[in-house]
């Protein structure tokens, strides 16, 4: 059976974007995969964070994750720093991965903005732990929205460069699983930036928690133009708005983009908004009251995330230990 990892940061509410292009695609993986999801709090901190908040948002991460149907006793479910075979193995990835390359991520330069001299120097070496959270496990799939690609090139680069210096065939090749029309979800105020629980403007995602009125009224005041909508895809080449949230409607009720546009052709935005925040709100309120649910008894999420760790830890640990003796250090007997 082929192993999966994914990781998604406790750095806010999930929204849409993160739903649509990974959470949802964890699910029925579990199905015909050893399938390993980790809430990744130390990647959350190489960022701007309030440490009076982390834990209890790593939490809800958790919750949430499992109100969307990825469920604790069918796959490994656990959070990133009680597992310190992480962070083990992401020293020896620092040592391994060349500056040059991690200067080419996108992200990094993204994240750090203008001011790149002031940037913490975890938010520049990120990709490595990432790329330790998956060979940790010898994980060879990796569902992720697009953003993600780059990173894992980096990490299939390094497990090459570990297995070529160290003249082994240790760390596997790593196969991105990016899928489906959701795999990048745009802000609803911007069609060329994507969705995310970091931007400082509410209006431009859809929070899993958001309210059924909430949810209407964002989609309504959603960024759009004046046309109809088309009834081909390249009707919608030169319209990023539009095609975002066709894309959206298609990926919640899984139709394809082109039949959604045969069914709505030539419909305005005030008509297909509605049949989208409809469809939105059905989807998402079940996943709500779950979430509600599972956070009415923080103890037994806390639970669920101990057994997760213990399992992750009695894999990961194995595998990083073997990695140390490959570079040389001295066993602790
Ligand atoms: P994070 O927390 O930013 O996002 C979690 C997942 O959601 C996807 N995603 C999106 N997909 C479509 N449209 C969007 N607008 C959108 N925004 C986010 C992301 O691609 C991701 O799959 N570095 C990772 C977490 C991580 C990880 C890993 C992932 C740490 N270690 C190992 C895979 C394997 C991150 O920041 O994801």
């Amino acid at each position: 059976m082929q192993r999966v990892f994914s990781g998604i940061q406790p750095s806010g509410i999930p929204t849409l974007g993160n739903y649509l292009g990974a959470i949802r695609n964890w699910v029925p993986m579990m199905a015909d995969h050893d399938c390993i999801y980790c809430v990744v709090d130390l990647h959350a901190i190489t960022q701007p964070f309030d440490p009076k908040t982390l834990a209890t948002q790593t939490r809800e991460m958790a919750a949430a994750l499992i109100a969307c149907g990825v469920d604790p006793d069918r796959c490994t479910l656990f959070v990133q720093s009680h597992v310190h075979a992480h962070t083990r193995l992401a020293w020896i990835f620092n040592c391994v991965a060349r500056i040059g390359w991690l200067n080419r991520m996108t992200q990094f330069k993204d994240k750090a903005g203008k001011d790149r001299e002031n940037a913490g120097a975890g938010l520049y070496v990120y990709p490595n732990l990432m790329a330790a959270d998956i060979h940790a496990y010898h994980a060879t799939r990796v569902p992720v929205g697009e953003d993600q690609k780059q990173h894992l090139e980096l990490a299939n680069d390094i497990g090459e460069k570990f297995n070529h210096d160290y003249g082994v065939d240790f760390f596997p090749h790593i196969e991105p699983m990016i899928q489906g029309v959701a795999a990048r979800v745009m802000s609803l105020r911007d069609g060329t930036k994507k969705m995310s629980k970091s931007d400082p403007s509410d209006q431009s995602r859809i929070n899993l928690t958001d309210d059924s009125d909430t949810v209407a009224l964002k989609i309504r005041r959603a960024k759009t133009d004046a046309e109809p909508l088309p009834s081909e895809m390249a009707g919608l080449d030169a319209r990023p708005e539009a095609r975002n949230l066709v894309g959206m409607l298609a990926a919640i009720t899984g139709q394809a983009p082109a039949d959604v546009l045969r069914e709505h052709a030539g419909q305005g935005f005030g008509t297909f908004k509605n049949t989208l925040a409809d469809a939105l709100v059905a989807h998402l309120s079940p996943i709500q009251s779950e979430m509600q649910r599972l956070l009415a008894d923080p103890a037994a999420v806390d639970a669920a995330l101990r057994k997760g760790a213990d399992r992750a830890a009695a894999i990961a640990e194995p595998i990083v230990t073997k990695a140390e003796e490959l570079v040389g250090f001295l066993p602790r007997r």
